[in-house]
């Protein structure tokens, strides 16, 4: 007998009726009308099974920090990294670590089973590299971690940070990080980018850099991202996050850019609910929207994702792990309200950001661990649209969070009694 088996459940892809058979925590069969039994059987109503969702961009340390040691009052970058400065010598290893794992709960009962989070390597103690790496071990059960050495006062700017990121990479971190735009010249930006490429290649790692966080249309370091990529061959393994500067961009210039960039295979990180709100602060009216072009990337063939970015921390005062809210914040920011449009959004919070994290096994396919989402939705767009409830979270195979759905009563005469939301 299996472990279990889910009954007629529609996919994102649109095919209805499936069944999915799981045994010793995988997928071994997705078709319909299979004929099996198994210890537990779960009759999905036609209702939307998703794989997980994948945060590519966050950042852990800094989350649920809300308001310490004071609330961001521009709401811009600059004063929330000024912030970040003022609260890092006050954290402690244990503080980080329970944010991070009550973060992970959260995170959990939205489906969101795979974060990417950047680490801040500006502190020679490396507390929160440690911090995170013991969070990293604790969540393995139930969600993929993969921590990015994040040199958030610059790499070649803040004096150590080149060993305190390469130390980081040896205590265990994942990916090698940068933020070429917060150096002090373009020139010590665009060296840093080569100096990180260049580490990245020689340690088999993955590259992600937050790359020109601005409103300033010069800030172009994603071109020597996308130069040094292709020079070093690291097609697919290096991604630039924000990118907001392309959205000032002249358009002569993105018309060479983004063919560089997908020719590099470049892949590209957005963050919706961020930069929405960070910038376009010194612009009156009309004021810019902070978001890279995300249709023009995707359309280029460059694999584009959504990340969260912050939750509750000194660039961000919401936020609760909610994927769903940052598909549709992307929707809206990018116009994408075709259904195709619709449907890409979803796949930024899913298929295309376990693409950039690399993960492996990801999706309702047999061979791949039984990991996936039931939603009380019909389809990616519904799921979207009504921020959905997660029905159900499977971690290989077991159900590993439950929320009842979503009805409301009504008390109106002649109206039904119950509305599902
Ligand atoms: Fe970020």
């Amino acid at each position: 007998m299996t472990d279990l088996l889910i009954r007629n459940a529609t996919l994102p892809d649109g095919r209805t009726g499936i069944d999915v058979l799981v045994a010793h925590g995988r997928i071994v069969n997705v078709a319909r009308n299979i004929n099996a039994a198994a210890g537990l059987t779960i009759d999905a109503e036609a209702q939307l099974l998703a794989p997980p969702f994948v945060d590519a961009h966050f950042h852990m340390d800094s989350t649920l920090t809300y308001g310490t040691p004071r609330v961001n009052q521009s709401g811009t970058l600059l004063e929330g990294i000024a912030l970040w400065g003022e609260l890092k010598p006050q954290l402690t290893q244990e503080s980080i670590v329970a944010r991070a794992l009550a973060y992970c709960d959260w995170a959990v009962t939205k489906g969101l089973l795979a974060i990417r989070s950047h680490v801040d390597v500006g502190d020679p103690s490396l507390r929160a590299v440690e911090a995170l790496l013991h969070v990293r071990e604790c969540v393995k059960p139930y969600l993929d971690l993969q921590l990015v050495a994040f040199p958030q006062d610059g790499l070649l700017r803040s004096p150590g940070a080149l060993d305190n990121l390469k130390r980081a990479l040896a205590m265990g971190v994942d990916v090698v990080g940068g933020i070429p735009h917060c150096e002090r010249t373009s020139a010590d930006g665009a060296e840093s980018v080569k100096l990180l490429c260049e580490l990245a290649a020689k340690e088999a790692r993955l590259v992600d850099m937050h790359c020109d966080e601005t409103d300033d249309p010069q800030s172009r370091h994603v071109e020597t991202l996308a130069f040094h990529a292709q020079r070093l061959g690291l097609q697919q393994r290096v991604t630039g996050s924000h990118l907001t500067s392309m959205h000032s961009m002249d358009n002569d210039y993105v018309a060479k850019l983004i063919p560089l960039m997908a020719d590099a295979g470049v892949n590209a990180i957005a963050n919706p609910l961020i930069n929405i709100t960070l910038q376009g602060r010194r612009d009156t009216y009309p004021k810019r929207r902070g978001m890279t072009r995300v249709p023009e990337l995707m359309a280029a063939g460059i694999d584009v994702a959504f990340g969260h970015d912050c939750v509750m921390d000194p660039w961000y005062a919401l936020g609760s792990g909610d994927m769903l809210e940052v598909a549709a914040m992307g929707l809206h920011v990018a116009q994408m309200t075709s259904q195709a449009g619709m449907r890409a959004c979803f796949e930024a919070v899913t298929v295309n950001a376990a693409k950039i994290l690399q993960l492996d096994g990801y999706g309702i396919a047999a061979g791949n661990r039984a990991d996936f989402v039931l939603l009380q939705a019909g389809d990616p767009i519904d799921a979207i649209r009504r921020r959905a409830t997660r029905l159900k979270v499977f971690r290989a195979g077991k159900v590993i969070a439950e929320t009842p759905p979503s009805i409301a009563k009504l008390h109106v005469p002649g109206r039904p009694e119950s509305v599902a939301l």
